[in-house]
């Protein structure tokens, strides 16, 4: 086998789900590549140690500029705030090294071009983790989809629903909330969440015409947890947009973090002449499929349970009736890179992909700001 040996920058929640899925991948899916945990950075070496000796990394570095510097490394993964995507992918593509980011992409569309013209001069293989792509039950729609089971589709509606900056004591910034902070999340809901229920909806539904929103900051003001001082709260709390698909179809999307009673309630629901799907984060194995065409007397939602070999992935997995869950999406996302390398066709979402789910953010946000329709 061929070693692709990873350098992880930054270990956080996506630093974990990653290093299981390098850690994994291997034993479930058949390719040439087997990655190698070679170098994890962090600024932190005690803590970075710590991490490494967990996974079973074979080094640490303090300076991501070092590890891009290292000749042992074949592939950054960017794990770290938004706001360091950047200036890491630009720097990392002129090192030649392969890149894999965490989503969003970028902090805004202008960063984001930047982005993709720097891989695509280096010609280096890049892609971004947008994993719900990879969710069985959601790979299963787009197959649906895709064989033309729905027919002309009318309505395409996501939500994704969090509750956990409720109180205005959560401060905003440093390590545990950067995502309340502008200066390192770029946005809010939009960009950490909308973003995965655009992305889906773009790979499902087709590209996005035009967009209406409206955005709320509910918390005003907040402790910045770097600077122990009260400061103006400059991220979406909430935002809401329709739009116009370029198929004709026309979407409704919500998120939020102030939804008392939801952790993290991703959904989507696809409305078309002939049938209807329908998928829920929460029980993600399952797909809701209705089809106007069974016949009269047993038509009704059914409820797939995706697990049996011939539905998406599932064949790796373990026998019929099992499911699989949230941390098998990354294994399929790493699965379907190294398949890329293989066949030399670029794996996806790809920095480009991600830009157009980035353009539409911008869309959005600048459409609250200004009370009108934005082009995208
Ligand atoms: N694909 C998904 O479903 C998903 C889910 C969560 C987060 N994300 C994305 O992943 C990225 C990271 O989010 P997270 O939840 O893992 O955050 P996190 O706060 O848990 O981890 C961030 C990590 O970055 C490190 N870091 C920060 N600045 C650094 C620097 N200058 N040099 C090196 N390391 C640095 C921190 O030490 C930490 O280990 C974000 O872009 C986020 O939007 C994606």
């Amino acid at each position: 086998m061929k070693p692709l040996r990873i350098g992880m920058i930054g270990y956080g929640f996506m630093g974990r789900t990653h290093s299981n899925a390098y850690s994994q991948v291997n034993h479930f899916f058949k390719n040439e590549y087997q990655p190698v945990l070679q170098a994890v950075c962090a600024r932190d070496k005690e803590k970075v140690q710590a991490f490494a000796d967990n996974w079973g990394y074979a080094s640490v570095e303090t300076d991501w500029k070092q590890l891009l510097k290292r000749d042992d490394i074949d592939v950054i993964d960017i794990c770290t705030p938004n706001n360091l995507h950047k200036e890491i992918a630009i720097a990392a593509a002129q090192a030649g090294k392969m890149i894999l980011c965490e989503k969003p992409i970028s902090m805004n569309v202008a960063e984001g071009e930047e982005m993709c013209s720097a891989v695509e001069k280096a010609g280096v293989a890049n892609m971004v983790w947008y994993n719900y792509r990879r969710v069985p039950a959601v790979t299963l729609a787009k197959q649906l989809i895709d064989e033309g089971r729905l027919g002309k589709i009318f309505h395409y509606r996501a939500n994704f629903l969090q509750d956990w900056t409720i109180n205005a004591d959560v401060p905003q910034g440093g390590a545990a909330t950067w995502r309340l902070d502008a200066g390192a999340a770029g946005s809010g809901v939009t960009g950490d969440l909308l973003a995965h229920c655009i992305d889906t909806a773009i790979w499902l539904n087709g590209g996005i015409k035009d967009v209406t929103a409206m955005t709320e900051t509910f918390v005003k003001e907040r402790v910045h947890a770097e600077t122990g001082k009260k400061t103006p709260v400059k991220i979406d709390d909430a935002c809401s947009f329709l739009c116009h698909f370029e198929n004709g179809s026309l979407g409704l999307f919500e998120s939020t973090r102030y939804a008392r009673g939801h952790k993290a309630l991703y959904t989507l629901e696809i409305n078309g002449e002939n049938a209807s799907l329908r998928w829920d984060l929460h029980d993600l194995h399952r797909l809701q499929y209705f089809d106007y065409r069974d016949d009269g007397i047993v038509r009704g939602w059914r409820s797939i349970h995706v697990s049996d070999a011939d539905q998406p992935y599932m064949k790796q997995w373990w026998v019929p009736g099992l499911q699989i869950g949230y941390e098998h999406t990354f294994i399929h996302q790493v699965a379907d890179f190294l398949k890329s390398l293989e066949t030399g066709e670029p794996a996806h979402p790809n920095f480009r992909d991600a830009l157009e789910t980035q353009k539409v953010c911008d869309a959005v946000l600048q459409s609250a700001n200004h009370r009108s329709w934005v082009t995208i």
